[in-house]
């Protein structure tokens, strides 16, 4: 049974879902839509999408994927995007999951897809380990992420509004360094490009978009570490 507080957060997850796509149409309009068909037109063989939210990246999908599964694991959510997939010609299943726990065995992705959403997990450390473990070795993660402005006046304004900020936009947190938690994770920035959102707040406005390949380690001794990429064929290369 829902406690109060309960019922009044689905209410609240209900409505988010609900005005999302109208909330963000004008960003889409100008600047948005194009980044994610510019960065998804990468995506290729087996595809995960980790927080689809309402499937804003849809459309945007190249043909000839193997496989594409949505994570989405908010109901509210859940029911938009189920919506967006039976209208679109996609051969998609959603998984209801959240990125922290993927129930995929290891390397079993080629491309792992994160738009807006690295902002709003509990542990982004903990969501890109898993993504990690089902990329295959030099699989790569494509995303496009609000963050930590480079401005310190906003990052004072974005560390001020923060803690409401999580409460209205359901756990989007403005200060997070996603490019340096994403390298810190096991990945190696391939393509990485600085955008700005235009008309939007400033404390939102920064945006990373890029590739991310995952790379691994091989231990020499117990103090030398060597960071590479195993290839395809399982041949270690030093970077
Ligand atoms: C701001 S919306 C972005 C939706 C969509 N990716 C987009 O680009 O428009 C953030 C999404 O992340 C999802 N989310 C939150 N926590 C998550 C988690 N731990 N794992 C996966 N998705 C999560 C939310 O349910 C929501 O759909």
């Amino acid at each position: 049974m829902c406690t109060r507080p309960g019922r009044l957060q689905n209410s609240y997850r209900r409505l988010f879902a609900a005005v999302y796509d109208r909330a963000m149409a004008s960003a889409e309009r100008r600047c948005l839509g194009a980044w994610r068909r510019e960065l998804l037109e990468q995506a290729q063989g087996a595809v995960l999408e980790i927080g689809s939210g309402t499937g804003s990246n849809l459309p945007h999908y190249p043909p000839g994927l193997t496989r594409l599964v949505l994570g989405e694991p908010d109901p509210f959510m859940c029911q938009q995007l189920q919506k967006k997939l039976t209208a679109a010609p996609l051969p998609a299943v959603i998984c209801t999951h959240g990125a922290e726990q993927l129930p995929f065995p290891a390397a079993s992705f080629d491309t792992v897809v994160s738009t807006l959403v690295l902002c709003s997990v509990d542990s982004p450390q903990a969501a890109l380990e898993e993504i990690r473990r089902v990329l295959r070795p030099g699989g790569c993660l494509l995303f496009l992420e609000h963050v930590l402005s480079d401005q310190p006046a906003t990052r004072r304004w974005q560390r001020f509004w923060e803690p409401l900020w999580k409460q209205v936009a359901c756990n989007c947190h403005l200060t997070r360094d996603t490019a340096a938690t994403i390298r810190s994770g096991g990945f190696v920035l391939e393509q990485l490009d600085e955008l700005q959102i235009a008309g939007a707040p400033a404390i939102l406005r920064r945006v990373l978009r890029g590739m991310a390949v995952k790379c691994g380690w091989k231990i020499l001794s117990p103090d030398t570490l060597l960071r590479g990429e195993v290839t395809k064929h399982g041949n270690f290369t030093c970077i």
